[in-house]
């Protein structure tokens, strides 16, 4: 392996391991070299992603938690730290979708996602920065975008208000962030197969959609994200900072 990516020493901690995209991505770090802090709700699924990660001779530490319960994040990581001495590559992948028109959104459904997708998210990040800066360590955190975070498809209009902020706090918190070597960076996937695009690909207008779309013409598949994560969190990826890298099958390029 190059020792250009190799992450060999560096706890990750990855929201939403216990499927689908984290999943991937926190096996993927595994191979790669990094111990891996799994978080999501559900307790059993993510024993299940450990048994994946220390299958390549890394540790794991389950930790389940509801990160919907935002003033309660920086209680919650204070125990990670507790446990695993600290955590070096921060990977924000948890998150929903609640799919209406704008026009029929109800209030409840808006806030939960932007709680989810957006809220949780700075304050981990937050929580991450303070313990790296008071330890005077490194840090780098990579964050889930989407194609939502250039534009819109109709039915998702809070998941797009949600991943156009998770763009621009990406590169607020590059640009805050820099002075103490924490690099902020972000990975926007397309159309990826998961149990969040299930009702998607259950459709077949929508599956065709998609397929016509993506110059590429296929879906993506989880794994095909670990690259573009491992290359921001390891070295490899030295001099960027508030980058927001599409891996998109090319469906950005196509007009
Ligand atoms: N699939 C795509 O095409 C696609 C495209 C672009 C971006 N993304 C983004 O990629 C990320 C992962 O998507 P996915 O497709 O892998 O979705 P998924 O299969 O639905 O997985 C979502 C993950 O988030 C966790 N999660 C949900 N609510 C949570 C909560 N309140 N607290 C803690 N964890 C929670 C889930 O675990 P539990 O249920 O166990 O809590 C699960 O691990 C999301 O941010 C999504 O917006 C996906």
């Amino acid at each position: 392996m190059s020792s250009l990516f190799d992450l060999s020493g560096k706890i990750a901690l990855v929201t939403g391991a216990s499927r689908g995209i984290g999943k991937a991505l926190a096996v993927g770090l595994a191979e790669h070299g990094a111990d891996v802090v799994l978080v999501a709700r559900t307790k059993e699924a993510l024993d299940r992603t450990a048994v994946e990660v220390e299958a390549h001779g890394r540790r794991t530490w389950v930790k389940p938690f509801d990160l919907a319960h935002v003033p309660q994040i920086p209680e919650f990581y204070r125990s990670v730290v507790e446990e695993t001495g600290g955590v070096d590559i921060l990977v924000n992948v948890a998150g929903i979708q609640r799919r209406a028109l704008a026009l029929d959104l109800t209030l409840e459904d808006w806030n939960e996602v932007l709680e989810l997708n957006l809220s949780a998210v700075f304050v981990l990040c937050q929580a991450f920065a303070r313990e790296r800066i008071g330890s005077g360590k490194p840090g780098r955190i990579i964050n889930i975008g989407s194609l939502m975070c250039e534009g819109h498809r109709p039915t998702t209009v809070a998941y797009t208000a949600s991943k156009g902020g998770i763009r621009q706090l990406t590169k607020a918190l590059a640009v805050e962030w820099a002075r103490y070597d924490i690099r902020v960076n972000a990975v926007a996937p397309g159309y990826i197969a998961t149990e969040m695009t299930q009702p998607l690909r259950d459709n077949p207008e929508l599956d065709d959609w998609v397929r016509r779309r993506a110059p590429m013409g296929r879906w993506g598949e989880p794994r095909e994200l670990v690259g573009a994560v491992v290359f921001l969190a390891s070295e490899a990826s030295s001099y960027v900072t508030g980058h927001i890298l599409y891996v998109d099958g090319g469906w950005l390029a196509n007009l």
